[in-house]
C-alpha cells in the first residue's frame, strides 16, 4: 500500500513558523516519523510539499494509480481552495484533511474548510503526532477488517 503527504504553503517553514501554534518539529523530522510508522504499518510513504495551489492540484491528480490514498495537510488552501476540492472529487481517491493545529479553536476564517466535505475525514490539533495517527487511519479505512 503507498500513501502520500502532501503539504501545502508554509509548512516548509515548521520548526521556525509560529512554534507556540505549530510546535518544534520540522518537516524533515515529521517525514522521518511518517516513514518509521509507515514501516510499522506495512505502508510505504511519500512525501511532497509545495507552495503553489496549482502544483498540489497536480500532485493530486498524479496520486491517481500511483497511490491508494492521501493525507493532505493544505495549510490556507484548506479553506479557500475550490481547486484543490474539485481535485479530491475528480479523483476516487480517500483523502484524509489534516491539521497541526485545532482550526476550529482558531480565527474564524479557518474555521471553514472548503475540503472536509470531499474527505474521508479530519484529524486536528495533535501537532506533528497528527501524521502518523493520519496514516494509521487512512490505512484502516483502505484495509477494512484488519
Ligand atoms: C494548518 C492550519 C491552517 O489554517 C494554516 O493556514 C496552516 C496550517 C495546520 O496544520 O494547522 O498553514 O493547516
Amino acid at each position: 500500500m503507498k500513501i502520500l503527504v502532501l503539504n501545502g504553503p508554509n509548512l516548509n517553514l515548521l520548526g521556525q513558523r509560529e512554534p507556540e501554534i505549530y510546535g518544534a518539529a520540522t518537516l524533515a523530522d515529521i517525514e522521518a516519523e511518517c516513514v518509521k510508522t509507515g514501516r510499522e504499518i506495512s505502508v510505504e510513504v511519500q512525501f511532497l510539499q509545495s507552495n503553489h495551489e496549482g502544483a498540489l492540484v497536480d500532485a493530486i491528480q498524479d496520486a491517481v494509480g500511483r497511490f491508494d490514498g492521501i493525507v493532505l495537510n493544505a495549510g490556507a488552501y484548506t479553506h479557500s481552495s475550490i481547486a484543490l476540492r474539485d481535485a479530491i472529487s475528480a479523483t476516487a481517491l480517500p483523502v484524509l484533511e489534516l491539521h497541526l493545529s485545532n482550526t476550529h479553536a482558531r480565527e474564524t476564517f479557518r474555521h471553514r474548510s472548503m475540503i472536509a466535505g470531499v474527505c474521508i475525514g479530519v484529524i486536528a490539533g495533535f501537532g506533528a503526532a497528527g501524521y502518523p495517527l493520519a496514516l494509521r487511519a487512512l490505512a484502516g479505512h483502505l484495509r477494512p477488517g484488519t
